[in-house]
Parts: structure tokens; sequence; C-alpha cells
């Protein structure tokens, strides 16, 4: 049985490790002090793994490479950003491979390492595995062996796990495709699905996400003819889903880490081989863009039906990127209020999910709890946390009698209204 050594603990590495743990002993690895400190009190503040699960895995936690080379099967699943030119960002995935290569020296000869992150095509063979050759002083395909396995979880969905999610795999050779396939199928219910090359499982993870980006900046598009042609988008697509072959997709803010960033390592890698990708472009424009247009609508909504505007609260519930997740990291829902506040308009946010220490860290924002909210002309649900959904009518009870429900999530419908009140909805 090989022995499992997991780089980058985080809303993927960790629920993988917690898999694989509660089979056989893993090394968990990671560079933030703070998070293995967490992670041995059995706390994971990513909500993915509850405190009684963690218990039930033999995992050792820790930020030492020594421990790291322990293992004969390492899986790296650490971030992969983009910088502020929307470019991949290989930092931390260079970094990881820098360390991986040093505990390779010690690590038993004949060691696969298997790449979790997303990335473009290309990037394991590229740009990994030369930095694992050159930290450990080993050859890949000869001392130790190289793979790649997109991870497709999705935080806050318990159903959808790292167990029942096929799991796409690949290596750098048949052998080793071999024994990645049997490790993950040990653990992964759903099974594998064996790509024929490591580009190609590069390529069907970026796709997928790339898929949801450009179908949703689709359906954005279409929200904002129908807002201007004077119809409701929710209405327009219970109809057109009537038919038999319409995607179900929807309008909303594409933030997170994963489907608004993605895409860009794809047209990177593009843009390299000399094609300017267009429909992916026009799509990340489109879904960008939707912060300033959903804020300027609210905003005119407001003044055409006799609100003021300028140092008036407003009510905004949910800040992370999705629902029923804590992480706040590049939630499109901090732009919305952003631009709100150009307004003049004093928003007050709720979010039952999200850290309000880690709010106030990253944006400046002070998360209010329910009892502090007031009432007040307008009620903008950006995120569809299951507590709104279940508590709707208390929460409702903070809009004024002829206030509006900006409802960018389609989870009121006009029967929840007081007479007076309005619904807006993208
Ligand atoms: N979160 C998701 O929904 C999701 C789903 C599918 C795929 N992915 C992909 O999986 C990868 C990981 O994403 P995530 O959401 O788990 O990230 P994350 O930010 O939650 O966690 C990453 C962890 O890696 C650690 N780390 C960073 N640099 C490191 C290094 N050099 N060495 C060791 N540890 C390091 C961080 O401290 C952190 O604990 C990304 O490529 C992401 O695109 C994410």
């Amino acid at each position: 049985m090989r022995k499992i050594g997991v780089v980058g603990l985080g809303y993927v590495g960790l629920p993988m490790a917690v898999t694989f743990g509660k089979k056989q002993h893993v090394i968990g690895f990671d560079i933030n002090e703070n998070r293995i400190e967490e992670l041995k009190k059995g706390y994971d503040r990513t909500e993915e793994v509850e405190a009684a699960n963690l218990e039930k895995t033999d995992i050792s936690y820790t930020t030492n490479l020594d421990d790291l080379s322990q293992a004969d099967f390492i899986i790296v699943a650490v971030p992969t950003p983009i910088n502020e030119h929307k470019q991949p960002n290989l930092a931390p995935l260079l970094g990881a491979s820098q360390s991986v290569g040093k505990a390779l020296v010690n690590a038993p000869k004949g060691t696969i390492v298997v790449f979790e992150s997303t990335v473009y095509p290309g990037a394991t063979e590229e740009d990994c595995i030369p930095v694992l050759e050159k930290y450990s002083g080993l050859k890949a395909g000869e001392d130790f062996f190289v793979g790649y396995s997109p991870e497709r979880i999705n935080p806050g969905d318990k159903v959808n796990t790292f167990e029942s999610i096929i799991k796409v795999v690949s290596g750098q050779n048949d052998e080793v495709l071999d024994i990645i396939a049997k490790v993950y199928e040990s653990v992964v219910t759903a099974g594998v699905h064996r790509a024929s090359s490591i580009k190609v499982a590069e390529a069907a993870k970026v796709i997928e996400n790339t898929q949801r980006d450009v179908n949703i900046a689709l359906m954005n598009e279409i929200a904002i003819i129908c807002s201007k042609a004077g119809i409701d988008t929710n209405e327009v697509l219970k109809a057109a889903r009537t038919k038999w072959n319409f995607l179900d997709f929807r309008p909303g803010l594409v933030g997170g880490h994963c489907i608004g960033v993605d895409p860009y390592y794809l047209t990177y890698k593009a843009q390299e081989l000399g094609h300017h990708p267009e429909v992916i472009l026009s799509g990340r424009r489109i879904n960008d863009n939707m912060p300033k247009l959903i804020a300027s609508d609210i905003v005119q909504k407001l003044l055409k039906n006799g609100h003021e505007v300028q140092g008036k609260a407003v009510n905004f519930l949910g800040m992370t990127f999705k629902e029923n997740c804590p992480d706040l990291r590049n939630t499109k829902a901090v732009d919305l209020i952003n631009e709100l506040e150009k307004y003049g308009l004093n928003v007050v946010v709720n979010d039952v999910e999200a850290d309000s220490k880690e709010a106030k860290q990253l944006y400046d924002v002070d998360l209010k709890a329910k009892d502090e909210l007031e009432v007040s002309n307008a009620l903008i649900i950006a995120v569809q946390h299951e507590d709104y959904i279940k508590n709707k009518a208390s929460y409702l009870e903070l809009v004024s009698d002829d206030g509006i429900i900006f409802d960018i999530k389609g989870m009121i419908s006009k029967q929840d209204l007081k007479e007076n009140q309005k619904l807006w909805r993208l």
C-alpha cells in the first residue's frame, strides 16, 4: 500500500486527506502554521470536515518537510490564483513543487507525485516537473514519477463529495497511471476515469469550469436583455426550461477561486499558443461587470420608486462567493457592496456563514448579526444561504411596507411580498 502525503490542506486537500485518512495513515503538510495548529485541535475553518470526522481519521499534520519524505505517494492541492493582470500566478504551485522536490531527496525511490491543482494544459510537465527535478536532483520518469488528477469538489455541497465524484486520473506512463488509478479507486466510490495523458486531464478540468463560466455569462446577458425589455428573467427561464435540451444555467455573480479564475488559465495558454479566445474572454468580461450593472439597476429602481439613496441604509444578505460556504475570497458580493456605496448608500451586511474577523480583515466590512439589522427600504439578497431560505419570512420583515427586495438568486416570489412591496430579480 502506498504511503500518502498531502501538500496543501485547504478546501480540496483536507477532505481528500480525511478520506484517505479513514483507511490509512496520511501525512498532511501545509505551510500555514495556524491551519496546522487548528487541524491538530480538530477544527476546520473551511467547514468542509466536521470535528467528529476529523477525529475519525489518521492524519499527522505537519509543517516539517522531513515528515513528507516518509510518503511515496504525494498529492499536491495548493491554490492556483491569478495575478492583478488576470494571468496565472503559479507561485504557490511552484513553491509546493520546490518543497516536494526537497522531500523527494529522502523519499523512497519511485515516489509518485500527483498534482490536483487546477492548471492549464502543460503546467505539470512544463512548469512543475523542472522544479521537482531541480530541488531533488532526481529525474522524473526514472527516479520519481508524476501524475495529474484534477479535483472537482464543490465547497458547501455535502452530496457531491470527493468520494462520489468520478475522479479523472492521468500519469507519466501506463504503469504509473495504473498505480494512481488504484490509489484513488481505493477511496473514490464513484470510480476513476483514466485520461490518455496528463495534458488531457489538465485540459478536461479547466474546460469544465470555463463551460460553466461562459454559460452563466450567457444567462447574465439574457438577464440584461430581459431587464431592458421589462420582462422577468426567472419567468423566461422557467418557460424555456420546459424544452428537453435547454441547459439549466442561471444568471448571477461569478466569484470564488474556480469559475471566475480557471478560464484565465485556459486563455493564457491559448494566447501563448497564438489563439485569441473571444467567447471565453467576453464571457469573463460580462460576468466581471455584473456587480456594476446590478448596482446601477438597484439605485435606479430605488430612485424611481421615490426612495432616497444618499446616506440611506440598505440591508444586504450574503457576502461569501457562494451559498453555504464561509469562503470570502474573490467574492463578487463585495464588488456589489462597493458599487452601491459609491452611490452613497449605507450597505448593512449580514452573512450567516462568513467569519466576521475575516470580512473585516479582507474587505474592511463589518458584518452585522441578524438582530442588528433594522427595517429599511431595500433588502438585497446576494447569496442564497440555507438559513436565508429557511427563515425567509423573518428576513422579509426587514423590508418596509413599500420597500423593494432585490433578489439576485431568485429566492423570493411575488407571493412572498406585502401589497405595496416590489420585487426585482436578475
Ligand atoms: N475550492 C474548490 O472548490 C476547488 C474545487 C476544485 C478544484 N480546486 C482547485 O484546487 C486547488 C486548491 O484549492 P483550495 O480551494 O483547496 O485552496 P485553499 O486556498 O483552500 O487551500 C490551499 C492550502 O494550500 C496551502 N499552501 C499554499 N501554498 C503552499 C505551499 N507552497 N506548500 C504547502 N501548502 C501550501 C495553504 O496554506 C492552504 O491551506 C486550486 O488549484 C483550486 O483551483 C478548488
